[in-house]
């Protein structure tokens, strides 16, 4: 359905995927996510100060781009170490840039299609691309995103090294073996692809529905937003000095927030074990730091976006059709955006 058959998403067979998941998990440990922080600090900061300049502007930021944008940057950064050449995702505050639309686009009716007639799938890819264009316009965003995807996989097969040179650990430098002595390559250019394809649309999609459902909810009650900005203010006391992750995930009603954004995450049933390979557990970093900056440092207020308009369909994750979430996000007093 996703072309993801040799990526970790899509492997079958339980021992080839046990091989890849192998591979990753070190990657995932709590220590290991927790050595992320700066990283994903760093993007949230990225975001508030383009939220703030939108705002002296005048305008309403579109906050569902915005979370897909930090998220964007934040997987890339992480599976590469730095951003593909000229498209890092929070450079302006319109969020519409290339990877974030295309990685939006990429879930269309589609993928229907080809989840029950693979075979449909395998003749598309192979017509030529201005005919599939024609039935499907959002593809040329897939093309888009393809294209940077494999530029950057090329670029890492000619120059391994450059994954060794980020602050953190990379996913990339993990499959092209940088940090295992003999600099083995492990895996073939078009299975990186698909791993890379698979990680964008895994590191931005669900999360930024998340947020910006999490977000709206918490906008839309007011009882529900003083709550959370008490608690905020006395954890969090001065916007500009951001507190660790340890100390946000102990708070109580910001917890609720971010597990009530992602419900299926919190049964133990289905992600059990303190362990194991869980993406999910970088995914709720990203989820209390952006609920907590953005509500400790922007008095936000929905613009024409209602609860009608995440009304959702189902493309094997949720994806919502209406107008994405909008609001004002005025700067608090006390936030001076960028000084920090
Ligand atoms: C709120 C955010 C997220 C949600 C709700 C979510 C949801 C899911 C779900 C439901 C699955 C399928 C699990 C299964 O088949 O048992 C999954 C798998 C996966 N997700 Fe996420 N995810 C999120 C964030 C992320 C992030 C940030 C990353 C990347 C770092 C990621 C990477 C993956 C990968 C690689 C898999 C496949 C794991 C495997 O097959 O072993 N996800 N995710």
């Amino acid at each position: 359905m996703f072309a993801q058959e040799n990526a970790i998403f899509g492997i079958v067979a339980p021992a080839v995927h046990k091989l890849r998941k192998d591979l990753l998990s070190p990657l995932f440990s709590r220590r290991a996510v927790l050595g992320l922080e700066p990283l994903m600090q760093s993007k949230v900061d990225k975001f508030c100060i383009r939220l703030s300049e939108r705002y002296d502007k005048g305008k309403a930021s579109n906050l569902f781009f915005g979370y897909a944008s930090m998220a964007v940057d934040i997987i890339n950064e992480f599976c590469y170490g730095r951003c593909p050449e000229g498209l890092e995702a929070l450079s302006d505050d319109t969020f519409e840039s290339p990877l974030v639309m295309s990685t939006r686009h990429s879930i269309n009716w589609t993928l229907w299609v080809y989840r029950e007639f693979w075979w449909i799938r395998e003749l598309v890819v192979n017509l030529p691309e201005r005919l599939v264009n024609l039935f499907t316009p959002s593809n040329t965003w897939t093309v888009v995103m393809m294209n940077s995807l494999e530029n950057m996989v090329d670029d890492m097969l000619r120059n391994p090294s450059v994954c060794k040179e980020s602050s953190h650990p990379t996913i990339f430098g993990r499959f092209l073996n940088c940090d295992v002595s003999g600099g083995q390559r492990l895996l073939l250019r078009e299975t990186l692809i698909q791993e890379a394809m698979g990680f964008i649309m895994a590191g931005s999609i669900e999360l930024s529905s998340a947020l910006a459902y999490g977000t709206f909810h918490v906008l839309n009650d007011p009882k529900v937003h003083q709550r959370l900005i008490e608690e905020l203010v006395v954890a969090f006391p001065d916007p500009n000095n951001a507190v660790s992750f340890e100390i946000l995930e102990r708070l109580p009603y910001l917890t609720i927030v971010s597990t009530s954004a992602v419900y299926s995450h919190l049964d133990e049933f289905v992600y059990p074990g303190s362990n194991q390979f869980r993406p999910e557990r970088m995914a709720y970093m990203e989820l209390y730091m952006a609920f907590a900056n953005v509500f400790r440092r922007f008095d936000m207020t929905i613009h024409e976006t209602t609860s009608g308009d995440f009304k959702w369909k189902e493309y094997f994750g949720p994806g919502f059709v209406g107008r994405p979430l909008h609001a004002f996000t005025k700067p608090r007093a006390e936030y001076r955006a960028g000084s920090h």
